[in-house]
């Protein structure tokens, strides 16, 4: 009804060796034609699994993409991956500004806002997440902290199929706590909102996520809450029934 595509993304953080490899392909087996005609599934390993997980889904309707990238696309950043150097690989998608890697390596909105640019220029579809911490909530800034993060770090122009937006409230990560449906849906119509004010017309075109304790048990009743158009999934993601189980939401 809203026109836009749902995305069940996977997140697997710092997990997975080369073993685990079979998880996608049990992901990418366990899927239906019949659900990938109708949603985008994405799991984004680490990098060192990018390429064996990209040769895995050869053929297949999963995209493959990266958890960060640095925002320069080459040169003397001893460590850091360019998005050029993803999108190489196959990827199709990079997370951006995940709240861990504001938490603990100082993410700034102005470094998020430079790293979906360098997404862009890559050609991936950068997934700029947002979200408050418990103490934010408490204060009753949620809405403020969340606007303000999307207004510095979407970068102007942007379209459905460079960026999407992902709401992980930082005490719903890994907690097994989620908002309501009532308060997610608050947040969410309140990003679409500045999405608005900063893109105009394509805001109705960008996909929003809701990431943050997302399981097969809980999926149903998230996912439809409005303007919620997919999920980031974190620890059931590494569990290929548990993430077939929340794309079976749709
Ligand atoms: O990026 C996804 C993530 O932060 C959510 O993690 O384990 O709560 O699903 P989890």
């Amino acid at each position: 009804k809203s026109g836009r595509r749902p995305l069940i993304a996977g997140n697997w953080k710092m997990n997975g060796l080369r073993s685990s490899v079979p998880v996608v392909e049990a992901i990418r087996d366990g899927l239906s034609p019949e659900l990938t005609s109708r949603i985008d599934v994405l799991v984004c390993p680490p990098s060192t699994l990018i390429s064996s997980c990209v040769a895995a889904v050869y053929g297949s309707a999963i995209a493959i993409g990266g958890q960060n990238l640095h925002a320069k696309a080459s040169g003397a950043f001893t460590g850091s991956i360019s998005a050029e150097m993803l999108a190489d690989l196959g990827a199709t998608y990079v997370i951006v500004g995940h709240s861990e890697r504001r938490a603990y390596h100082h993410e700034t909105d102005d470094g998020v806002h430079a790293k979906a640019l360098g997404a862009r220029r890559a050609g991936l579809c950068g997934i700029i997440c947002v979200g408050e911490t418990q103490e934010e909530r408490e204060e009753g800034r949620t809405l403020d902290i969340v606007r303000a993060q999307l207004a510095i770090g979407v970068p102007k122009g942007a379209k459905a199929s460079d960026t999407v937006i992902a709401y992980e409230p930082v005490w719903a990560i890994g907690t097994g706590l989620t908002p309501t449906p009532a308060d997610i849906a608050e947040v969410h119509a309140s990003l679409r909102e500045m999405l608005g004010q900063l893109i105009g017309a394509e805001a109705a075109k960008v996909r929003i996520l809701y990431g943050g304790s997302v399981k097969p048990g809980n999926a149903r009743e998230l996912m439809a809450v409005e303007n919620v158009d997919g999920a980031l999934v974190g620890g059931a993601s590494l569990v290929a029934s548990d993430f077939l189980g929340i794309a079976a939401a749709y």
